[in-house]
């Protein structure tokens, strides 16, 4: 069983390489965003929750959060493995989803993340918020908005996986098929 993090910054393209990883290796992929804007678009009370959080690009609170992916795991007993897609990203929650998972006697193979320089991020945001409807695509100060949660409560999980000996890191620049072959020649190599 492969269960792997896709780490980055907002934007580097977790989302569009899990669904390639999921298909390769029959994963099950996770995006705690995609599953609070499922909540959104369904008008739940968590979806009300979520967005105001959301829509300023501040991360949503850790308890909710934790909650939400634990149901999803739960809801697919029969996976052959996860791909987390934008989980953890606190330390809290790096810490649950351990906890979580060792009650399952199952682990986190690997953290990958995909290196994108700010800037190209930005511009990748902003060209995708032309039609996603997404409003923390909107504008780019709620876009550095996002980059400083992720730089202030995100990035020290790098350490917290290098402590475990799983971080691993490489360019998410280049074409998508570029990207998803090193993603696939690393995930067959653990
Ligand atoms: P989330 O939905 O996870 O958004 P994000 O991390 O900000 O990043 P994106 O989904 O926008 O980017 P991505 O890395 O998936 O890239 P993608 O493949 O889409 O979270 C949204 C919000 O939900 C958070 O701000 C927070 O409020 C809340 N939230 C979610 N999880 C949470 C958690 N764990 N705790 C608390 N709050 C949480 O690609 C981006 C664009 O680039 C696309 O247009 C794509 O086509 C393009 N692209 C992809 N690859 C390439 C490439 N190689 N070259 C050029 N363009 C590319
Ligand atoms: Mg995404």
């Amino acid at each position: 069983m492969k269960n792997i993090i896709l780490f980055g910054k907002p934007g580097a393209g977790k989302g569009t390489q899990a669904a390639l990883l999921r298909d390769a290796f029959q994963l099950v992929h996770i995006s705690t965003g995609d599953l609070f804007r499922y909540n959104i678009g369904n008008n739940t009370s968590l979806g009300a929750l979520a967005k105001s959080y959301m829509d300023q690009g501040d991360l949503v609170p850790d308890e909710v959060t934790i909650k939400m992916l634990e149901a999803e795991v739960d809801a697919n007993p029969d996976a052959g493995g996860f791909i987390f897609d934008g989980f953890p990203r606190t330390s809290k929650q790096a810490e649950a989803l351990d906890e979580f998972l060792h009650g399952k006697e199952m682990r986190i193979q690997a953290t990958i993340a995909l290196e994108v320089d700010e800037e190209v991020l930005i511009k990748r945001l902003l060209n995708r918020g032309k039609d996603s409807g997404r409003a923390d695509d909107q504008d780019e100060e709620k876009i550095r908005n996002r980059f400083e949660e992720y730089n202030n409560k995100t990035a020290p999980l790098i350490s917290y996986y290098i402590a475990q000996n799983k971080f691993h890191s490489i360019t998410g620049v280049g074409t998508v098929t570029e990207i998803s072959e090193q993603l696939i020649a690393l995930l067959d190599s653990l």
